[in-house]
């Protein structure tokens, strides 16, 4: 972060400083890491105590110190230097927006869309970095916490800032906007991510609007021309539009020939107005070329050069966990983990993985639940599970395991289609589901696990792999 004084973090965030340090204390200066997580905090740096569903941040605001933080961000009183607030987010925002504002070299670029935010930024974020200094979240940092942390890892020598921008509501992206002002706005779908709570697809549609209507007249909105939903949000920008989407639609950035390898790993020329280029993905899923065109349309409108978006889209690696990891075990089995979340176009887009991968083998389902879809989701379920088991184009599919709180509709979907030879199961959780596969996976077999972040299902692709996977330290990481 750029160096601030306690005295001007105070100013900013309406603060009142606490402390036990000599009268200038108000001179020290946080120029370190701003972080929610006392395990992170670190030397010169600013813990901000929140409380969260287990554990209250002010109870380890000593040991942030300790760890060399300069002071607390708290809401109470703590025993060690502190600024005292209202209200943290809101003094995260308005220390974010004071550092965005004085580092007017800083491109910002918000990203926002149902599914393919974080896939999406991570790739942006590998082609700006081609351009110069560039920040983006780790993982989905993309709520009112990780949003305003992200942009306080910014400095003067920064030149991109690559956001991702999430919402749950109404209001959301417009005050994510308002934290960093974005040029460049990326829209990528709208789906059923958290539809329940939006009340529908429409409502999704004005939340993800926003950002396009955030953009300033110099600005560019960059649109899905695929999605109707996102296309239309056109009429609700003064910014530029550039489009992106398949060869036979009229976008400016496009994909043709997209095949995949027998990984499920996309290739395909790119479409710009300067020529075309062969592109390589090293993600999996047909569901990444959408994604790599937003990302590469963003890197165009920023300057990088035709040759180096093919380039870097061809070098970019899955910098956040549990997306379309695909994994070979010694014995021959494949294991998708696409644990990180779910909703039904990104399960949908893993089952049609599966597919392709599945293709002349046998492919098995491990699907928790879909959380969040409100009086949809019982219906939601069932369509999944026909979905599952009749595939794409008819996949191999040999096996569905419907896994806890929606296995019954998942079978119940699973059922309706009465040709499908293979085997559908209900267990109630992961380990079940692990007992289930180890009698049934076969050298060859491919195995598929999916689910909303709340199922934690990841624990079993680790398992069906037998490796140990460090635990995350990402505290409040959206799922979104
Ligand atoms: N364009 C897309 N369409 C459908 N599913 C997608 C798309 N991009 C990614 N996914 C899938 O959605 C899930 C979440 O991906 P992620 O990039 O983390 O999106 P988000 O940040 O929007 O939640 C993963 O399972 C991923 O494979
Ligand atoms: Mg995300």
């Amino acid at each position: 972060m750029i160096p601030l004084s306690l005295a001007r973090i105070a100013q900013v965030t309406g603060g009142q400083l606490r402390g036990t340090l000599p009268p200038l204390w108000g001179d020290a200066v946080v120029s370190g890491e701003v972080v929610i997580d006392s395990r992170l905090a670190g030397a010169g740096g600013l813990f901000a105590a929140v409380a969260g569903e287990r554990s209250d941040g002010h109870d380890f605001a000593a040991a942030a110190v300790a760890a060399g933080a300069t002071a607390v961000l708290a809401t109470r009183p703590v025993p060690v230097p502190s600024v005292l607030v209202a209200d943290v987010p809101a003094a995260l925002a308005a220390l974010a927006r004071f550092v965005v504002d004085a580092l007017p070299a800083a491109r910002i670029a918000g990203i926002t869309g149902s599914s393919g935010k974080t896939s999406t930024k991570d790739l942006a974020a590998q082609l700006t970095e081609r351009l110069g200094p560039t920040i983006a979240p780790a993982g989905s940092y993309n709520n009112e916490f990780g949003h305003p942390l992200t942009v306080l890892r910014a400095d003067a020598s920064t030149r991109y800032l690559v956001l991702e921008l999430s919402a749950r509501g109404l209001g959301h992206i417009a005050h994510l906007c308002r934290i960093a002002p974005p040029r460049y706005g990326v829209v990528l779908n709208v789906g059923h991510a958290h539809a329940g709570e939006f009340g529908g697809l429409d409502q999704v549609a004005r939340a993800k609007g926003e950002l396009a209507e955030a953009l300033p007249v110099d600005g560019t909105a960059i649109l899905n021309a695929g999605d109707p939903r996102v296309l239309a949000m056109a009429a609700r920008t003064q910014a530029r539009v550039v489009t992106f989407g398949a060869e036979d639609s009229d976008a400016c950035v496009r994909a043709a020939h997209v095949r995949l390898d027998d990984l499920g790993r996309p290739s395909f020329t790119l479409l710009t107005p300067e020529g075309s280029a062969p592109v390589t993905l090293r993600l999996h899923g047909a569901h990444n070329v959408p994604n790599a065109l937003a990302a590469a349309a963003l890197a165009r409108e920023l300057g990088l050069s035709l040759d180096a978006i093919a380039d870097g889209l061809c070098a970019a690696v899955a910098r956040s966990r549990w997306r379309m990891e695909v994994h070979r075990r010694a014995d021959g089995v494949t294991v998708i983990n696409d644990a990180y979340n779910a909703n039904p176009e990104s399960v949908r887009a893993a089952i049609d993985a599966l597919a392709h991968l599945a293709q002349g083998s046998r492919g098995f389902a491990v699907l928790g639940h879909m959380a969040e879809l409100g009086g949809s989701s019982r219906a939601s379920h069932e369509d999944i599970g026909e979905y599952a088991v009749s595939g794409p184009s008819g996949s191999g599919l040999a096996g569905l395991i419907a896994v806890g709180e929606e296995a019954a509709p998942l079978l119940a979907g699973a059922r309706r289609v009465s040709s499908w030879p293979g085997e559908a199961l209900a267990v109630p959780d992961g380990a079940a589901a692990l007992d289930v596969l180890a009698n049934r996976l076969e050298p060859g077999d491919v195995v598929l696990v999916k689910a909303s972040r709340a199922a934690r299902l990841e624990g079993v692709a680790a398992e069906l792999l037998s490796i140990n996977q460090p635990s995350v330290n990402q505290p409040r990481e959206a799922d979104r």
